[in-house]
């Protein structure tokens, strides 16, 4: 293997996404992988500075879809790439794909334009693998938070999940759908199953 793999995991609010990151790369540790484990929005001083703005502050959708690209690009260059680069396996909760699903669909900005905007900053740099998540709408609504985004009404959200089938639909290869209304160690199963599977077809 000359590089790493990078492994992200997608999902609405409430599918457990950090909990489930978090069980996989303990699992892939416990059998010997290195494992960089990060998030989005986050895994940089800056992106968390960031991260803090856009949960907190009113500002615009063109605003909001910009500075979610300038945390990911701080993301992906300083954790993302040296970790990549020194072959490490690594796993990020969001990427990409929730900037499509949620300011490309859920504001409105335009699926296209979100995705060419991100491959152009990101060079196109794509997850090889990603695990989405799927629960459905009203599991969401009963698990999610209250933050600036999360208090968005349920038509957002309904068209956030529309950005990820529609992601599913154009990226067959890439996405697995993982059931995510299973008990959480069965939808742990599912995703190491389908993430070793792949490490073991690359190495
Ligand atoms: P997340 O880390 O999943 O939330 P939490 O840590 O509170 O569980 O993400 C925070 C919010 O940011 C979430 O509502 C999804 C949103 N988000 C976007 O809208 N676009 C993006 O590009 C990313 C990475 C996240």
């Amino acid at each position: 293997m000359n590089k790493g793999i990078f492994i992200t995991i997608e999902g609405l609010d409430g599918a457990g996404k950090s909990l489930q990151a978090n069980l996989l790369a303990k699992k892939l540790l416990e059998i010997g992988f290195p494992v960089t484990l990060t998030r989005e929005p986050g895994g940089t001083q800056v992106a968390e500075k960031i991260r803090e703005v856009i949960l907190n502050q009113r500002i615009s959708s063109k605003v909001e879809a910009l500075l979610f690209l300038a945390a990911r690009i701080s993301h992906l260059e300083e954790v993302i790439k040296p970790a990549f680069e020194k072959r490490r396996i690594v796993i990020s909760s969001r990427y990409i794909d929730s900037s499509i699903a949620y300011q490309g669909f859920g504001l409105g900005l335009g699926g296209e334009e979100i995705l060419s905007l991100n491959e152009r900053y990101t060079s196109a740099f794509w997850p090889q693998l990603t695990l989405y998540i799927k629960i459905g709408l009203e599991v969401s609504m009963k698990r999610r938070g209250k933050d600036r985004i999360e208090r968005r009404p349920d038509s957002y959200y309904t068209r956030v999940e529309e950005g990820y089938n529609w992601l599913i639909r154009k990226f067959p290869e890439r996405i697995k759908v993982i059931d995510g209304e299973r008990p959480i160690e069965e939808v742990h199963l599912s995703i190491f199953r389908v993430a070793l599977d792949y490490i073991n077809r690359m190495i």
